[in-house]
């Protein structure tokens, strides 16, 4: 009984909150470019996977990616989803082509177009989170979406999108996504010009990883003014960031990864606490004996303590919950406590 509650328990939290690719095939020709580039080893369902473990969300978010009949890229409160426009994509994947394709060669290009579909996504959720947790918000939203797109990039260090940056910067060079996608009204739209959000993601990236950055930074020159202070603008947008999101947020600030727990190996993990007995006197929600696995995480949550738990389970311990003492559990291998303490701390 116990122990069907509890896999019900893990299947309510981890089956379904979370974001979710739903492809739609492409409707013309240069679509299908991007489909294929999207689609291939199913790269993008596994980036989104580790969305979902990263950020936790309280609905299914579906991703959907379409053909719209024209270039574009939103989140939709109404019914939660976001939807990504094939042609968005297309389009700049055949500018791209048509001014760069005698310095670039086309897989370049598809490189650079598959990193800024990924950016793009990333922003969209930004503004997903925004709206489900109801965070709150200074300045221009669309500046919050690129900073929450940024940190998670920079955090789980997918780096490569953007070191894609210079490619981008040639084009902007040539005012190209402004001109295509917003003409005239350039300068009342709620967006920062493109020129400015690049600058500003390169900025971040530096401020944290001044050496991986460097050669993007002075390539799309950057002031060196601008970029002695970038260190302390991504501390200040990491602080914030962690503050706002708080729990919602399931990686550490080291970049490491929120631990990758998926439905079996939650299972496995729910048979090995059961084996062991340590739900004899733990529960997921409430505290029994020891204190409750949800308060264990909370309480070390962005914190590196992997290898003290481990030793604090194995060697047992006394007040850091109160005056029971935790038993020290020496005949338990040390890979299945690490398992459990990783799936523990994940909660
Ligand atoms: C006999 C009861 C008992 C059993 C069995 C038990 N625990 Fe605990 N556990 C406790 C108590 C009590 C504490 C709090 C100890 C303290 O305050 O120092 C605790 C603390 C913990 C902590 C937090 C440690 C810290 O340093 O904050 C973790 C993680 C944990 N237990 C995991 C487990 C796991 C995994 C198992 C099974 C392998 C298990 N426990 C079995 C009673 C138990
Ligand atoms: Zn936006």
């Amino acid at each position: 009984m116990k122990y069907l509650a509890f896999a019900l328990f893990i299947f309510a939290n981890t089956a379904f909150a979370d974001f979710r690719v739903v492809f739609q095939q492409p409707k013309n020709p240069a679509d299908a470019v991007v489909f294929r580039l999207l689609g291939e080893n199913h790269a993008l369902e596994e980036f989104v996977d580790t969305l979902s473990r990263g950020i936790q969300v309280p609905v299914r978010v579906p991703i959907i990616v379409r053909s719209c009949g024209a270039p574009n890229a939103y989140y939709y409160p109404q019914d939660r989803s976001v939807t990504m426009c094939y042609e968005l994509f297309s389009e700049h994947f055949q500018v791209l082509q048509r001014k760069f394709g005698n310095r670039l060669s086309s897989e370049e290009v598809a490189k650079a177009v598959a990193s800024e579909f990924l950016f793009a996504l990333l922003h969209e959720l930004g503004h997903a989170v925004f709206d489900l947790h109801q965070i709150p918000i200074l300045g221009r939203e669309e500046d919050a979406a690129d900073q929450f797109a940024a940190y998670f990039i920079l955090t789980v260090k997918s780096y490569s999108i953007l070191q894609h940056a210079p490619i981008y910067m040639e084009a902007f060079k040539y005012g190209l996504f402004d001109k295509l996608v917003r003409g005239k009204t350039l300068y009342s739209d709620e967006h920062a010009l493109s020129e400015q959000r690049l600058a500003n993601l390169v900025c971040w990236g530096y401020g944290k990883e001044p050496q991986q950055f460097q050669e993007v930074a002075i390539a799309i020159r950057m002031s060196q003014h601008r970029a002695s202070r970038c260190a302390k603008e991504y501390a200040q947008m990491e602080r914030s960031i962690r503050s706002l999101l708080g729990d919602k947020l399931r990686i550490n600030s080291h970049g490491q990864p929120f631990s990758p727990v998926s439905m079996e190996s939650a299972n496995a993990i729910g048979s090995m606490l059961q084996q062991y007995k340590c739900l004899a006197c733990h529960d997921v929600n409430a505290r029994k004996i020891g204190p409750a696995f949800r308060d264990i995480a909370r309480r070390y949550r962005g914190g590196d303590v992997e290898q003290q738990l481990i030793f604090n389970v194995m060697a047992g311990s006394t007040g850091v919950w109160g005056e029971v003492p935790a038993p020290g559990l020496h005949n338990i291998p040390e890979v299945d406590v690490q398992k459990m303490v990783r799936w523990i701390t994940s909660l």
